[in-house]
């Protein structure tokens, strides 16, 4: 297992050059299972989850590979329904190949994906949307067996207790796609992802309108085609950059960034002593001299803030000037990070599902360990700032979500190195 060490105290100064989205990619890679056409998915980042995504769809027979950041997954059939435990149990996105395979093949196979880290996962929203499509679900042994004769248009609400659900809008617009007649979701999620899954189904020869709003409107096609998309620039990746810019008080240029991706995340930097201005395609950030002051953030569905970045921006909290309220309204456990930045001598506590965060002038460099991918990032951006070193352990929740994270960092003047454990 490999750990980080970030040595503190770096302002970080340059270009970053944004990635291909993740969470945009992986549900795109599973909805080449529509088709029996070559396609060919481009601007794909080279991490962990992409990889485990390409090994289901070579699991289901298809013949999928990724080179540099392209995949390519072969025309053909598939020869298995099943996503199995061994991978659909190492990253939440497989329960995506559920709706494609349904609607193209007429029955699925795929293991329930369970809780995680950041708190209780469920599912029932993905299987309220398939349902309300004619599939007959059960759970049987630990995974979700799905069948359909012909999914047939519906009109599904897709609203659970904390709002709309990216996932499960995915699964069930991959599903109405090749369903008979008319379906409408109401209370889609309006997520770039959930847009950029839409534009790529387009491509493919479906039709859809009204993606990127609260009510995408299908209409089912009998079959799609092979197609070439280029996968969107990641704002979660793009975000956390932008905070390490201002956490350090650099100056960053994000090669690639959309603007209109990370608008919540803009309007907060710009409280907190940050500028974040659009140039050349991209998104410039500075920072005014002297300490931050703190801002107050809660999480919220697009174009909320984004719960990926909530512990970033405690990371930021942290050290600012005054207290920061951060309430979490996706995840309400999504707080692992706290313990490990108050090893760091942040002030953090928690009351429900909202941190208090008095911010102190200084964190020291410790020993502290990554739970999920986003609170390692958080504990990237604190070492940056900490005094001495800061040795991150598990760091290989980091490799499942940020493309070269110490080469891009290091271009930037961070210190930062992996070492084995
Ligand atoms: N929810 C339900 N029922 C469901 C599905 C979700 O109640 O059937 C709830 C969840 O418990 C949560 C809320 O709805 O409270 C939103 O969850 P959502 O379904 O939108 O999450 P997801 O689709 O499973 C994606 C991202 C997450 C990101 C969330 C929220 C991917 C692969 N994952 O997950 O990304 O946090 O949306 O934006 O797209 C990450 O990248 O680190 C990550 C966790």
């Amino acid at each position: 297992m490999d750990k980080l060490l970030v040595e503190g105290g770096r302002v970080l100064s340059g270009t970053v050059s944004i990635s291909g989205a993740k969470n945009a990619c992986l549900p795109i890679l599973a909805a080449t299972l529509l088709t029996e056409e070559e396609c060919t998915v481009n601007n794909v980042p080279d991490l962990k989850d992409v990889a485990t995504m390409v090994e289901i769809l070579s699991s289901l027979g298809r013949d999928a590979e990724k080179v540099d950041g392209v995949v390519k997954v072969a025309s053909g059939s598939i020869s298995d329904i099943t996503a199995s435990y061994d991978l659909v149990s190492t990253m939440r996105a497989s329960i995506t190949v559920l709706g494609p395979l349904l609607a193209k093949y007429g029955e699925a196979k795929v293991s329930f994906p369970g809780g995680c880290v950041i708190g209780p996962r469920p599912i029932d929203l993905h299987l309220k949307g398939l349902r309300a499509l004619g599939a007959e679900i059960r759970i049987e042994k630990g995974y979700i067996v799905a069948s359909a004769r012909k999914l047939k248009g519906t009109r599904v609400y897709l609203g659970g207790h904390f709002g709309s659900s990216v996932l499960a809008t995915a699964n069930t617009l991959m599903a109405a796609v090749l369903a008979e007649g008319e379906t409408l979701i109401e209370n889609a999620a309006c997520e770039p992802e959930v847009k950029d899954l839409a534009d790529f189904l387009i491509s493919m020869g479906a039709d859809i309108s009204g993606e990127g709003t609260p009510t995408i409107n299908v209409r089912g096609v009998n079959e799609l085609k092979g197609a070439t998309h280029s996968v969107i620039a990641d704002r979660i990746e793009a975000g956390t950059y932008m905070i390490g810019a201002v956490i350090t008080g650099g100056n960053i240029f994000l090669e690639g960034a959309v603007p209109e991706h990370n608008v919540a995340l803009i309007d907060k930097l710009g409280e907190c002593g940050g500028m974040v201005s659009e140039r050349d395609g991209g998104l410039e950030v500075t920072v005014h001299r002297g300490r931050r002051p703190a801002t107050d953030v809660t999480t919220l569905t697009y174009p909320g803030f984004p719960t990926d970045l909530q512990a970033q921006m405690m990371s930021l909290g942290a050290v600012s000037e005054g207290i920061s309220v951060i309430t979490e309204k996706i995840y309400p456990e999504r707080f692992i990070h706290i313990s490990e930045l108050n090893r760091m001598g942040a002030d953090i506590i928690l009351e429900g599902p909202t941190a208090i965060v008095k911010g102190v002038k200084k964190l020291s460099g410790a020993r502290v360990m990554a739970s999920d991918l986003r609170a390692s990032a958080a504990l990237v951006l604190a070492g940056l700032v900490a005094d001495g070193c800061t040795e991150i352990s598990r760091v290989y929740h980091l490799d499942r979500g940020y493309e070269n994270l110490e080469q891009k960092l290091s271009a930037v003047g961070a210190k930062v190195w992996r070492e084995k454990e």
